[in-house]
Parts: C-alpha cells; structure tokens; sequence
C-alpha cells in the first residue's frame, strides 16, 4: 500500500559543519505538511566525522546514520540510502546546502500529484550554474551533450545530471542500477520504469562551509558511467545494429557497381545507382530493426524519415571526404588510413542523426 511518506536521503563526505544547518531547514519545510518523513544519511567514514556529528542531533529518531567503512562514492551512497529508505517517496539531496531544503515539499507534492520523478533543475539560461569555473561548464555541456545522445529518454529533461530529486521508490524496483561516480539520476533515468517526470527550478546556492569533493576523477567516473550505462541500457546493441547495417549497405553498394558496370552502365552512373541502393538498405534495415522501437509507420511519416536520413548522410559523404583530404594533404597521413579515419567519424555522425532526427516524429 502506497503512504506517501517521505525519506530523504543524503549523501556526506566531511560536512560536518553543514549538518545542523541542513537538519533544521529540513525539518522547518517539512514540518508544515504534518506527514511523516525520515532522514537518511550514508556517510563514508568521513574523517571529520559526520556520522558522529549526525546522530548526535536533536531528532535523532527521524535521522539515521549509516556509516559506510566498505566503499566510497556518492551514487552508490545514495543506492545504500534508497534501500535503506522505509517510504514510498524518496528525495536525494546534498548535505552542503547547494540544494536548498524549502524545495523538498514541491518536489514531494509533485509526486503525490502524479510525477514519477520530480527533479530540481539548475535554471536554465545564465548564472545557473552559480560557483562553477568556466571549464568545469564547458565539461558539463559536453558530458550533457553525450549523455543525450545516446540516451534519448532523457533528451528532453533540463538537468538529468542533477543531485537533488524526487522519486517513487517503484521507479526502481526492478532496474539494474550499477553507477560509478556522481550520476545517480542519469542512471536512474536510462534503467527506471516511469512515465511522468516533472522538473522544478532552483538556484544551485555556493558552497558557504567545507570543499567540494568533485575532482578530475569525476570526469574520468562519468565516462565510465556512461559507457557501462551504454553497455547495460541496450543502447551499445542498437549501435551494433546501426554498424552492421552500414556494412550491408556497403556491400550491396559494391555488388550494384560491380553488375550495373559488368551490364555495361557507365561506371559512375552505377556507382551513383550503387550509393543509393546502399542508403536505401541502409534506411529500410535501420527503419525495421535498429530503430523498430521508434513506432515508426505510414507513408508520410517513411518519406520524412527517408529525406532526413539521406540529409544526414549526405553531410556524412561531406564530412568522409574532408577528412581524407585534410589528414592525407596536411598531416601527410596514408590515404587509406585517412579513409578509415573518415568514415569512422561519418558514422558516428550518421549515428547522432539518426538519433537526434531521422527516427523523431514527424510534426
Ligand atoms: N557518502 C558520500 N561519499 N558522499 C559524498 C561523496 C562520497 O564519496 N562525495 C561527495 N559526497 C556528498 C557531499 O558531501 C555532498 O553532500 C554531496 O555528496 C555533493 O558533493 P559535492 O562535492 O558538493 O558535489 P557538487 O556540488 O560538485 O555537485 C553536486 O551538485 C550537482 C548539481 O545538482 C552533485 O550532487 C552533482 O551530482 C550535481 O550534478
Ligand atoms: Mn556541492
């Protein structure tokens, strides 16, 4: 039976100086619902000693400490708090203050309303991403532009990568969650069922007291990340897919070359012939099993499709031969290496197309 109760769990690591600050906006901003809530801290031993701190706090029957001594890292912290969470509702959140506790009753009620996932999200547009360096900006936007595309699922949320949400503990009941590092919405979000996800804005405060603990190695984590989320989600199989696909386009490109030129068709008539019959196979052969779970039918929809895939391959041809010419002109690079080079990176753009238009409905 669903209660609609509220765990909150927090992930810490030295902040110490936080805590009583971070308990007490907690409690004010939810006490006024009159519901029960919990407050679950994982703490990893930290050597300024949170745990300790933490359990000594008044309310220490709404607070739970676990002190984990086995492992570290901030999404498998938050995996330990989930499981450990006695509510149906579960928020993360940080312990630093960045997450401003008066916005957990929103993210809550958006549950309650009907979201699956309610997610704080770092404002669109200027200044939202307050006490962040300019290079760590650009590595979010890239990391971001990534993830998107080979997740589509979370295309069209603001900030997948946030640490402060709301969700239903049913989301994940049955995913195979496995994150390495900070991402623990990402990784949600890819391996959850859910059909609703509502966003709610907020400012990502500074930091007053005690450092951040997000390093280089967090770059390194999140590839990880996204590449074992890549293996796990299905995503990487459907990339094989789309790959053996464009070797069968290729070589019914050669064989119509090869028997148009044998028939006595001028060669490059049938080369062109031959390029055509290889994005045709291409497109029916991606339309029918690389991309089947697009839900993609009927005859205007296929001609969209069919004009925006040959669009994207067209610049892939574009992109191919630029690469020959630079690396084999400029760099001195063997030509069949430039080759090689260049259609490895037509083909991940031809992938990104695909992903990002050739298979989206149409409007
Ligand atoms: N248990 C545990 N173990 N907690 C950790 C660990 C760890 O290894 N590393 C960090 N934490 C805790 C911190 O104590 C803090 O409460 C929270 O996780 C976030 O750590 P920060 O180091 O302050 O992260 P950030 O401010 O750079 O980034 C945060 O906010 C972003 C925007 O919402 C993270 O939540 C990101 O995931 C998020 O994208
Ligand atoms: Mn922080």
């Amino acid at each position: 039976m669903p209660n609609n109760n509220t765990s909150i769990v927090i992930p810490t690591y030295n902040e110490r100086e936080n805590i009583p600050e971070l308990l007490e906006r907690i409690h004010r901003s939810m006490e006024p619902s009159g519901r029960p809530f919990e407050i679950v801290i994982v703490d990893d031993d930290s050597p300024d000693e949170t745990w300790k701190v933490a359990s000594l706090q008044p309310d220490s029957d709404r607070v739970r400490v676990i002190r984990r001594q086995d492992e570290k890292g901030l999404a498998t912290a938050v995996l330990t708090g989930i499981q450990a969470a006695k509510y149906d509702i579960v928020v993360v959140m940080d312990a630093d203050l960045q997450h401003p506790p008066e916005k957990i009753p929103e993210l809550v009620s958006r549950v309650q309303n009907g979201a699956d996932i309610a997610i704080g999200s770092r404002f669109a547009g200027h200044g939202a991403l307050e006490g962040f360096s300019p290079s760590r900006r650009l590595l979010s936007k890239g990391a971001g532009l990534l993830a998107r595309t080979l997740f589509r699922e979370i295309r069209s949320i603001n900030d997948p990568e946030s640490g402060f949400f709301a969700f239903k503990k049913s989301v994940i009941a049955h995913a195979n969650l496995s994150p390495v590092g900070y991402k623990i919405l990402l990784e949600i979000l890819v391996q959850g069922d859910y059909t609703t996800v509502s966003e709610v804005g907020y400012t990502f405060d500074k930091r007053e007291n005690g450092v951040s603990k997000f390093g280089v190695k967090n770059a390194v984590h999140y590839l990880r990340h996204t590449w074992s989320l890549f293996l796990r989600s299905g995503e990487f199989h459907r990339f094989w897919k789309f790959v053996a696909v464009g070797g069968v386009g290729a070589i019914l490109n050669l064989a119509v070359l090869y028997a148009l030129t044998e028939l006595g068709v001028f060669y490059l008539l049938a080369g062109v012939i031959g390029i055509e019959a290889g994005l045709l196979s291409n497109f029916f052969l991606n339309r029918s099993w690389t991309f089947s779970d697009r839900g993609t039918s009927g005859l205007r929809y296929t001609l969209t499709a069919l004009y925006r895939d040959h669009a994207v391959r067209v610049v892939g041809v574009v992109i191919n031969l630029l690469i020959l010419y630079l690396l084999t002109s400029l760099f001195g690079v063997y030509y069949l290496t430039s080759q090689l080079i260049g259609i490895c990176v037509a083909m991940v753009w031809n992938y990104g197309g695909n992903q990002w238009w050739t298979w989206e409905p149409t409007s």
